[in-house]
């Protein structure tokens, strides 16, 4: 049995005692254990059956903890830490030696973050080590917004979600690293490129389809409904296609005759892309739940938060 609650006081026996929590952030859940210990590390690659060479991301609280951690730390990445931490933003830095190898796959460099959200921060103010904590799904899967999600794919294998409502910005951190110096966008995310380039200026962008995720896990299929998704620029083309199927589909703000269509989600009807981007991943989860033949989704402007919304729904499309 899982226990779903906001009982900080139990999440923090549990990991001390080396067992792993879910825990939610402002992104995602993430599923978290002590970065030292080696039982909790294995076990939430064994729950999410993940591959090995998938490293973790590092949670703090502090700066401060980033001395115990990362051994460089290039200005640009102490001017976005101070611009946006806590938040949304993951850095790739030179790790310590202590850092285990497991965490970083074997890896030179340490994925790192301070989360922007309060049960996680009064969390990790309290123990006395940083959390690895990669999004609370099974490998490749929809990543979970709620506690109601991790449970539905957990249940049986996890001690405990701990309660923290609906995840506000509902996509995963935006992740930089540094090649020579240099500032990389490695995974778009819910800090969006814009944002980061008026804090440095212009960044390149290195988030291709990677077979091995020399750089993130950037598989070309991640994030993906058990449904057929189909990404598209025209939807009611593409469901004329589909004659006697049941189809859901996924617009970004408008609305559409929907006599031959099972459902229709709408992101965000003003047409805001960060209210899009916090519905995507329950919605995604909502059409996934239908039993639907398939599931035609909607391209977004690909601007902003936009970008990572596509990003997303292109690696759902199976
Ligand atoms: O928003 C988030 O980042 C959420 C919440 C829970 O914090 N976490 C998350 O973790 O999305 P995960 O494991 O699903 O994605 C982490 C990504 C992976 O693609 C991994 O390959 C990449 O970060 N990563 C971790 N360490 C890395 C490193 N040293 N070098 C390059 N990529 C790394
Ligand atoms: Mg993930």
């Amino acid at each position: 049995m899982t226990i779903i609650s906001n009982d900080i006081s139990k999440a923090i026996e549990l990991l001390n005692k080396e067992d792993i929590v879910a825990i939610p952030t402002e992104t995602v859940y993430g599923l978290a254990g002590n970065i030292y210990s080696e039982k909790a590390i294995l076990k939430i690659f064994q729950v999410k059956m993940r591959p090995l060479f998938n490293p973790l991301i590092v949670h703090i609280h502090e700066i401060e903890q980033l001395a115990e951690i990362a051994s460089e730390f290039p200005a640009e990445a102490q001017k976005l830490a101070d611009a946006l931490w806590p938040g949304s933003l993951t850095l790739i830095l030179k790790k310590k030696p202590n850092i285990p190898n497991i965490i970083t796959a074997g890896k030179d460099t340490v994925a790192v973050r301070i989360p922007n959200h309060p049960v996680t921060l009064s969390l990790l103010k309290q123990i006395s080590f940083p959390l690895a904590a990669p999004s609370a799904n099974p490998f490749n899967r929809i990543s979970p917004t709620s506690s109601l999600h991790v449970e539905a794919y957990f249940k049986e294998n996890i001690s405990m979600i701990l309660e923290g409502g609906a995840c506000k910005n509902g996509i995963e951190s935006t992740i930089i690293g540094f090649e020579n110096n240099e500032a990389i966008l490695y995974r778009q995310g819910a800090i969006s490129k814009e944002e980061i380039e008026s804090i440095i200026g212009k960044i390149k962008v290195k988030n291709k389809n990677e077979t091995t995720p020399n750089a993130p896990g950037m598989l070309a299929k991640h994030y993906a409904p058990k449904t057929k998704t189909y990404l598209v620029n025209d939807v009611e083309k593409c469901i004329a296609k589909f004659e006697n199927k049941s189809i859901g589909v996924l617009r970004f703000k408008d609305s559409m005759n929907t006599s031959s269509i099972e459902y229709l989600a709408i992101l965000s009807e003003s047409g805001d892309l960060k209210e899009a981007a916090a519905n995507l991943y329950n919605t995604l989860h909502k059409l996934d739940s239908l039993n639907l033949d398939v599931i035609v989704a909607e391209r977004v402007p690909d601007i902003g938060l936009g970008a990572a919304i596509n990003d997303r729904l292109e690696r759902a499309t199976n």
